[in-house]
């Protein structure tokens, strides 16, 4: 047994008064953090709002921020959170996220984008006289995402969301890919949502900072989901938006010399045909040049390019 401080962030709702307090708890390592914050409920201070229900990383409901990074709290060992020694585990709730009260997180926003992406099948219309039929290996590759217990560790922890409230987000948008991937959704509404995750604050607002699958308790890697449903959108011919510019000029330019030509991306990822654009970014472009941060104007291939560029080559062909 151990002596442990947890230092939880607590919120009073009425008051609107935010403050940390501390709670001494003797915990056996092999817990889990749940089991310390219900001792706390039950033995210290009985206002202590926490949520949980199945208590075995099933229900989702139990997630938090412990030492900063979003967890499961009936599936973090305080063995994990301990460790070199340590005996003060900081516990808050989630951030991306307003608490109701102390740890328990208002998650109405998070249902709401997940309504965003219409979660739902949209097979073929009138239904087969007897079920719809998928192979087991186009199932296959929707079973890490059929994981997701909706938790929203993800979101919590989401680098995107902490600056812009309108994009999708990590669970959403791989609930999202669960459905462009499934083989029974008819072709016309796998091309309707490619055409709307398109849009401003889907798939190509996602900055690849890996943090959702750092945290996600479930293996489900919502950003490889989202890398997934990139190229998928690609594919269907949803190319005229910045993020997909982006990604062509990348490659385009490393393939060609084996580095990336820098002074290109932003015009290109903007559209070299959208003046407006390409203005409002001159102020930048200008104050970078007084502080030297430009790019070389003569962008030199690499040595070695060509294999790079047969490395290119040989992927296409896939
Ligand atoms: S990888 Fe993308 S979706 Fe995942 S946390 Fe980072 S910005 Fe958000
Ligand atoms: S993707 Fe992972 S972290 Fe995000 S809601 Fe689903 S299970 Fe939780
Ligand atoms: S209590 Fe259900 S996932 Fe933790």
């Amino acid at each position: 047994m151990k002596n442990v401080t947890f230092k939880v962030k607590r919120y009073n709702p009425e008051t609107k008064e935010t403050r940390f307090q501390d709670y001494k708890v003797e915990v056996d390592e092999s817990e889990v953090v749940l089991d310390a914050l219900i001792r706390v409920r039950e033995y210290q201070d009985e206002t202590l709002a926490v949520r949980c229900s199945c208590r075995s990383a099933i229900c989702g409901s139990c997630g938090i921020k412990v030492n900063g990074h979003a967890v499961l709290a009936c599936k973090t060992k305080i063995a994990d959170v301990t460790r070199d020694g340590k005996t003060e585990v900081t516990v808050e709730p989630f951030g991306n996220t307003k608490s109701v009260k102390d740890l328990v997180s208002d998650m109405q926003p998070f249902w709401s984008k997940v309504r965003q992406v219409q979660p739902w099948l949209k097979a073929t219309q009138p239904p087969p006289a007897r079920e719809y039929i998928a192979s087991a290996d186009a199932m296959q590759d929707l079973v890490g995402t059929m994981n997701c217990i909706m938790c929203g560790c993800c979101v919590s922890d989401c680098t995107v969301l902490e600056v812009d409230k309108n994009f999708i987000g990590p669970a959403a948008l791989a609930k999202a890919y669960r459905f462009v991937a499934d083989p029974r959704e008819t072709d016309a509404a796998r091309d309707e949502r490619l055409k709307e995750l398109s849009k401003y604050g889907g798939i190509w607002d996602c900055t690849h900072c890996l943090e959702c699958v750092q945290v996600c308790p479930k293996g489900v890697a919502p950003m490889e989901r989202i890398l997934d449903t990139r190229r998928a959108a690609m594919e269907a011919g949803y190319k005229d938006n910045n993020g997909s510019r982006h990604s062509d000029s990348f490659a385009n330019s490393v393939k060609h010399s084996g580095a990336l030509n820098e002074l290109r991306l932003l015009p290109e990822s903007l559209g070299l045909d959208d003046v407006d654009a390409q203005l409002k970014f001159m102020p930048t472009a200008l104050r970078a040049a007084v502080k030297r941060k430009v790019p070389p104007i003569i962008h030199k291939k690499r040595p070695g390019a060509e294999h790079v560029k047969r490395i290119f080559d040989e992927m296409e062909k896939h």
